[in-house]
């Protein structure tokens, strides 16, 4: 049947208003946009009740007008009517990479998926919940899909929930969180890949028919080798501030799997989900599987724009804290490794105060007794002070911090067990591995079996013991240092259900921890950047990005996650990684939250002096680095000079990051570099700060540009070898 215009328009009014009403019962045709500020995913049920994707990009002036796109496409036929599923049902009409497979409880495999109703809930001004129900016409199975968005930030997490009232359990071969589906002419596709220390090398490349997957099989600290983060430019690849751009990410910290299928008709499917890698789950009547959330953003105005909506989105509503404050601090780690005692400590803790920092954080090695933690082989799980180095406990050193005005944080892995430990001898039944064969290790331990309740208990008490024994105590670095090997829980009957059991035991005390203790910061470590995902980062504070500081590397691994998270959330600590001088080292760090991991008693005492006065500008412009607006200016993977800049929401303050990163003869900064996000009407004046000890600075801070010059003609920051490092901080003029 062809409906003319008018009708079309007609049924869609119908549909929009059924949406404003909240709940709709089934129309001829339902439409059902979901839209953000700048963009919109549009669903259509037809006659059949299929959920059929129709439109996805920036929104269109008029409602009306998105019944008409798919008539604008002469691609070759859909055989299944099912290509562009709202959540691909697998063994009925489907051909293609389902977002659903099971079998029933009696055996049949297949699955069909019709729209039965939707609601959408403001949840405030911001943010709205629409959920939309599909069932089975022929089992008594159901799956509700919800689309939370968020308006101004152009953002949408998207999960399901799967349920069935059959007579006996449903088997869950493949259970995403979401399916998309995309027109464009080609699609480029930036992935990430890397291992500890490399972590965040991206790839782009076109994609190609067929199906490419991102995934990881690891089980925890699962994006070691490969991230779910990735971009999909359409139609060209998108630069910093051009071209059509979808950012997608799993919040989940598990195995995850991202299947990206370009059909026969040229469009993109993407689904995404937790990995079904030796996952069946088995589905009881009466039981709701949640999926994890995928969460989106698209831009046309390129990869800058995009990035910028997804960490103004992750500051007001994902990562913990995000809007507040951080603790600067100088952690002990590169400085004593596992070598120290009271009195080294109690040296350090004067340091942290000499330095300037907020706090000093206790590493690894402070615990353990009949196994001591003198090297990574012993001690993990025997959460107890080690008498030799610490006989009178953490709560005199808190004690000591707090008398000289600093705060105290302390480092943690209670996820894991070596062997040679009392925790395994007490607990052998308590540690994942296969009761028949060989351990194997990673980093000389073990991981704990989460999935054990008794296990989760333990693992909460780790933290609930040290806050109880130490109020005081400000600041908690966990971390998680082996993936899993030989998975098997001597808990759970159903082996199938582990890497899922695994993940729900991880969160379920992260949430018991932070019902307790809500705002403490936390830093999510996994001996490097292993596990950073907006699953956890909803309990933590911050995470580590790389045990790679070597600042040249840092400035590439953090170029790459600055994509995707925002500089309140990358710990960044000065080391003695890398042959920069400490001003390179530091100017680096200050890039987002600062920390300090070297000697400060043997630095020279103009490098001490440099770093004071440089942690004094930072608690000057970190509002601005942790609050403000994020500018990628000059690309190190392009330019010899990486420039990278932070912009206050009014547009009146600023500061510029510039690096040389190329050695090669007489590289500087040739040209000016453009700013951007300024107002052009403004004035500004230019001034270069952190100059080291007894150098001046080559620019004039005396001239006032207008922001229109300022981004049009741009400011060269004078980059050259004998400046490798410049930090420049921009002032409204009045
Ligand atoms: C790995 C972390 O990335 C390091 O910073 C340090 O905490 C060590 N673990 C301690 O074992």
């Amino acid at each position: 049947m062809k409906l003319s215009t008018n009708t079309i328009k007609r049924l869609v009014s119908v549909a929009v208003l059924l949406v404003a009403q909240q709940s709709s019962p089934l129309s001829a045709q339902t439409i059902i946009p979901i839209q953000t500020q700048n963009n919109a995913l549009v669903l259509e049920a037809g006659k059949n009740k299929d959920l059929n994707i129709i439109f996805f990009g920036k929104k269109l002036n008029d409602i009306n007008e998105y019944p008409l796109v798919s008539g604008m496409y002469k691609q070759t036929e859909d055989y299944t009517q099912l290509l562009n599923s709202v959540y691909t049902p697998s063994g009925s009409r489907n051909l293609v990479e389902p977002a659903l497979s099971v079998t029933h409880s009696d055996g049949n495999n297949s699955l069909d998926l019709r729209y039965v109703s939707h609601k959408e809930t403001k949840i405030g001004d911001d943010i709205s919940l629409l959920s939309i129900v599909l069932k089975d016409p022929v089992y008594d199975f159901q799956v509700i899909l919800y689309y939370k968005s968020y308006y101004k930030e152009d953002v949408v997490e998207q999960w399901s929930e799967i349920r069935h009232e059959e007579k006996g359990d449903v088997t869950l071969h493949k259970y995403a969180s979401a399916n998309l589906h995309l027109k464009a002419k080609s699609y480029w596709l930036n992935q990430y890949h890397g291992d500890w220390a490399k972590e965040m090398q991206p790839e782009e490349s076109k994609l190609t028919h067929g199906i490419k997957t991102l995934d990881s099989k690891l089980g925890t600290r699962a994006n070691l080798f490969q991230p779910s983060v990735f971009m999909i430019s359409m139609d060209s690849p998108a630069n910093e501030d051009e071209g059509n751009v979808l950012y997608g990410a799993l919040e989940y910290s598990g195995n995850f799997k991202i299947d990206l299928e370009l059909d026969y008709q040229d469009n993109l499917r993407i689904v995404a989900g937790i990995n079904n890698y030796a996952s069946p789950y088995t589905l009881k009547a009466g039981e709701a599987f949640t999926t994890p959330a995928f969460l989106y953003t698209f831009s046309t105005e390129g990869k800058g724009a995009a990035s910028r909506k997804l960490q103004s989105w992750a500051r007001n509503y994902k990562l913990l804290d995000g809007k507040g404050n951080r603790l600067t601090l100088l952690n002990n780690w590169e400085a004593t490794y596992f070598d120290f005692n009271e009195s080294k400590l109690s040296d350090l803790i004067r340091d942290t105060k000499k330095l300037g920092v907020d706090m000093f954080l206790l590493d690894d090695g402070w615990f353990a007794n009949k196994y001591p933690r003198n090297d990574d082989h012993a001690g993990l799980g025997d959460w107890q002070e080690n008498q030799k180095k610490l006989p009178n406990g953490i709560g005199s050193l808190v004690k000591e911090a707090d008398a000289k005005g600093v705060k105290f944080g302390i480092w943690i892995e209670p996820e894991m067990v070596n062997p040679k430990s009392e925790l395994y001898e007490k607990h052998p039944d308590w540690v994942l591995k296969q009761p028949n064969r060989d351990e194997h290790y990673f980093r000389n331990q073990l991981v704990l079996d989460l999935a054990n309740p008794k296990v989760q208990d333990f693992v909460f008490d780790v933290v609930d013991d040290l806050f109880t024994k130490n109020p005081k105590l400000a600041y908690i670095k966990w971390d998680c240092n082996a993936v899993i090997y030989n998975a098997h829980s001597a808990y759970l009957k159903n082996q199938s259900h582990f890497y899922i059991e695994y993940m729900r035991g991880l969160y379920s005390v992260l949430k018991r921890i932070r019902t307790k203790y809500p705002n403490t910061p936390m830093m999510l470590c996994s001996g490097g950047g292993g596990r950073v995902d907006y699953g956890a980062l909803q309990y933590f504070t911050e995470f580590w990005p790389s045990d790679n500081t070597d600042p040249l590397e840092r400035i590439f691994i953090q170029w790459e996650y600055s994509y995707f998270y925002p500089a309140i959330s990358s710990s960044n600590h000065v080391t003695d990684w890398g042959k920069q001088p400490i001003k390179f080292r530091t100017d680096v760090a200050m890039m987002g939250k600062l920390g300090f991991d070297i000697v400060v008693s043997k630095l020279p005492e103009n490098d001490l002096k440099f770093c004071q006065q440089a942690i004094k500008n930072y608690n000057v412009l970190k509002d601005i680095i942790w609050h403000g607006n994020q500018y990628r200016l000059s690309n190190p993977r392009e330019n010899s000079v990486a420039s990278m800049a932070y912009v206050n929401e009014a547009k009146t303050s600023g500061v510029i990051f510039n690096y040389l990163v190329s050695n090669r003869y007489a590289e500087n900064s040739k040209t000016p570099i453009r700013l951007k996000g300024l107002d052009p009407a403004k004035k500004y004046r230019v001034r270069e700060i952190n100059l080291y000890p007894g150098t001046k600075s080559s620019i004039n801070s005396e001239t006032i540009f207008s922001g229109n010059f300022l981004m049009d003609v741009g400011f060269n920051p004078q980059v050259n070898s004998t400046r490798t490092s410049v930090v420049l901080q921009l002032e409204e003029a009045k």
